[in-house]
């Protein structure tokens, strides 16, 4: 191409100052710079673009300093300009003096709709191949202004997300050169687009710049063939181009810098040319959802948006009614934008997760695909979560039935009707319909509480924790006190799930002693938990430790293997009940009151006893069987088989998590639901305060009393 084939567009510096702060490098810099020093740096940058091109100017303006940006005004591509829509209201006065400039030198202007900011080649650059177009949003363009630009220009858009505030516009750290190079920061982008990057360029063709190089900006170059002209560059970074065949030509623009822009930034290429093999349309997805609820008091909205944006996408909120009164709730609607369709599923499901549905004329079944191997789901298969699930079927919402994590949804037509039904992948059967995608997914979630609660509002800590009071503790556990209590009293059901800590710490006696006052009705564990209640029944140690004394017991190791051997001896836990071998504890409490237990195997366990359930999925299927219909369940220290009873409970079930280690507990309550509290304590300590704060309620039958003597 001829020197005189190459045009830019520049805007004499007459009125540049900085005048207010739209970006971080403006900050602290309101009239700081100095006109005469910024006029001699442009100009410098004038001569050195006059000598690989030919340079247009456009007519300053007073009132609108940052028109020196003319890397603003607009995409050009060929004859057609995309005009820019300024993000600041500060820079939207440039935007008509940029559209004249471009009518009067014959180009096609098309215009965004209002409210849809885009800023023009700052954050548009053309892969110097003309093969494709990179974007940026995330600051100043909005995500929904991309497909705008792959219909008007004709061209691939591939959408790169910024992160850092410094680099605002694609421009400030993104810089394709020739021959399929590229110049670029890579911090500055999230990871997806980090990775769409390393697509497409490969690496011995990417020159990342570091920090120091970054801020000087010497990604805000201007490539023109084997030229690159930029404020300033590292000697390494010069010897990297050079090494490659690149010639750098500095020129200071410290001036510009304080406004946030350099030598790309004060130019605007207008002679683009686009490969004719590469016309192609963006991969762009857009979706439109509805949320309900007290969006704002719950603080739903903020979360629904952030998950959008953090998620890589972007978001436009079409329509918002408040509701008007404390009770009543909020509606919104919001169009989600993202990058591709990966990106737009994973932001789908969380946002499902929330609540959020499509609007309901706008789906009539979620697709479904048939599962050709058992045991195996398709690729795309919806992963289902603890809360209520609606899936739409023939235009209507059928509710999920069995539902709890990590399942498949399958769809049967069965004579009663439609039926949506979880199903772990391991019972999938070749045929079975399963549903795939997030299209028409609902979870039904109750309307949150107008609170907004906060991490610290679920979790209660104390003992070692300094942050909660005496009396928050008390509260806690008489909370829950008073629910074990009307729970027992209403015939429900409580499940305790406990690990070997409860022994070691003392708490077996009160443990035995809420089973034999019908507290509770299922008990779930592992080999150990038995193990150890059953060695301190029959030699008051637990793993040879004197629970009286609190001091090892010569020989005491041995106690742990001759517990196993006698119970094994008499065949099971309950068979030792029934010959009079075992008289306390625990696991005869269960077997004396009836509470059915369940205790599953594991690679460490020693014996095992004979009641051990070695075999995983039938001791799966066996929690999953005493789980159900559970009020509350009661987590007692012990992880593993903790998480793996909240794998199987469905939202709805109230949560009690106990256990000492502080990262156990958040991983249990932090369900997203508010059933669920977790307590940082000594298991022990716990339950003894549990069953002595049980004793200070008053039962029916003392209340009774009391109403009698009182009359
Ligand atoms: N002060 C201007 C702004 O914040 C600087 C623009 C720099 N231009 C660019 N293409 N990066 O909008």
């Amino acid at each position: 191409m001829s020197t005189a084939s190459i045009r830019f567009l520049m805007c004499p510096p007459t009125y540049y100052d900085v005048d207010y702060v739209i970006n971080p490098w403006m900050e602290g810099n309101v009239h700081k710079s100095s006109r005469d020093r910024a006029v001699e740096q442009w100009q410098k940058l004038f001569h050195v673009m006059k000598e690989h091109a030919v340079v247009d100017l456009v007519e300053p303006q007073l009132g609108v300093p940052d028109m020196v940006f003319t890397a603003n005004a607009g995409l050009v591509l060929e004859n057609t300009v995309v005009l820019s829509r300024f993000y600041h209201k500060e820079r939207q006065g440039e935007e008509p003096f940029f559209q004249q400039w471009f009518e009067q030198n014959g180009f096609t202007v098309h215009t965004l709709p209002k409210d849809l900011p885009f800023e023009g080649a700052g954050d548009a650059l053309l892969d110097r191949e003309g093969r494709w177009l990179w974007a940026g949003y995330g600051f100043r363009s909005e995500l929904d202004s991309h497909p705008y630009l792959a219909k008007w220009l004709d061209i691939e858009v591939l959408s790169l997300r910024l992160m850092d505030e410094r680099f605002y516009h694609l421009d400030t750290c993104f810089c394709p050169l020739a021959n399929g190079y590229l110049l670029y920061y890579p911090p500055a982008f999230d990871s997806y687009s980090n990775r769409l990057i390393e697509m497409r360029v490969p690496e011995h063709k990417r020159i990342a710049v570091d920090e120091p190089d970054a801020v000087n900006f010497a990604c805000n170059a201007v490539n023109i063939d084997r030229v690159i002209i930029m404020n300033k560059a590292s000697d390494d970074l010069k010897q990297r181009l050079e090494q490659v065949g690149f010639r750098i030509v500095e020129t200071p623009l410290t001036e510009f810098l304080k406004a946030g822009g350099a030598a790309k930034c004060l130019t605007l290429r207008v002679t683009e040319s686009v490969q004719p093999l590469h016309h192609a349309a963006a991969t762009i997805e857009s979706r439109t959802i509805q949320l309900q609820g007290h969006l704002l008091d719950s603080g739903l909205i903020s979360r629904a948006l952030d998950l959008v944006s953090e998620g890589g996408g972007s978001f436009q909120v079409l329509n918002f009614h408040l509701g008007e009164q404390k009770q009543s709730t909020s509606s919104a609607e919001i169009r989600v934008t993202a990058p591709s369709h990966d990106v737009m599923e994973k932001i789908m499901s969380q946002l499902i997760d929330l609540g959020a549905v499509a609007p309901p004329q706008e789906v009539c079944d979620n697709p479904l695909e048939i599962v050709t191997q058992d045991g195996v789901a398709p690729d795309d298969f919806y992963v289902t979560t603890i809360y209520p699930t609606e899936v739409r079927v023939n235009c209507e919402w059928v509710r999920v039935q069995n539902q709890r994590m990590d399942g498949a949804i399958v769809v049967s037509q069965t004579p009663e009707g439609v039926v949506a039904e979880c199903k772990l992948l391991r019972d999938l059967r070749k045929g079975d319909r399963v549903v795939v995608g997030v299209e028409g997914i609902r979870t039904v979630r109750k309307t949150e509480s107008r609170e907004v609660r906060t991490a610290n509002d679920k979790e209660f800590s104390f003992m070692g924790s300094g942050v909660s009071s005496e009396r928050r503790v008390e509260l806690v556990v008489e909370q829950i006190a008073w629910e074990l209590r009307q729970i027992r009293d209403r015939g429900g059901k409580m499940v305790v799930v406990a690990g070997p800590v409860v022994i070691h710490t003392g708490g077996a006696e009160h443990l035995s002693r809420l089973i034999r006052e019908g507290y509770v009705q299922a008990l779930l564990g592992g080999n150990a938990i038995a193990v150890h209640d059953i060695e301190q029944a029959l030699m008051g140690t637990s793993l040879g430790v004197d629970m009286q004394r609190g001091v090892s017991v010569r020989g005491g190791h041995r106690h742990h293997l001759k517990a196993i051997n006698t119970i094994r001896r008499c065949g099971s836990i309950a068979k030792a009940v029934e010959q009079g071998v075992l008289t306390s504890g625990i696991f005869y409490e269960c077997v004396k009151h009836n509470v059915p237990f369940s205790l599953a195997g594991s690679i460490r366990d020693d014996g095992p006893l004979p009641d051990t359930q070695m075999d995983l999925l039938a001791a799966q299927a066996d929690y999953a069987r005493l789980i159900q219909g559970a009020d509350m369940i009661l987590m007692l220290s012990s992880m593993l088989h903790s998480i793996g009873v909240g794998n199987m409970t469905p939202a709805g079930v109230k949560m009690v998590c106990v256990d000492i280690n502080p990262a156990v507990v958040t991983k249990l309550s932090d369900r997203g639901s508010v059933e669920s509290v977790g307590i940082v304590t000594d298991v022990g300590l716990f339950l003894s305060l549990l069953v002595q704060q049980l004793g200070k309620l008053t039962s029916p039958y003392q209340l009774a009393q009391i109403v009698q003597t009182v009359q």
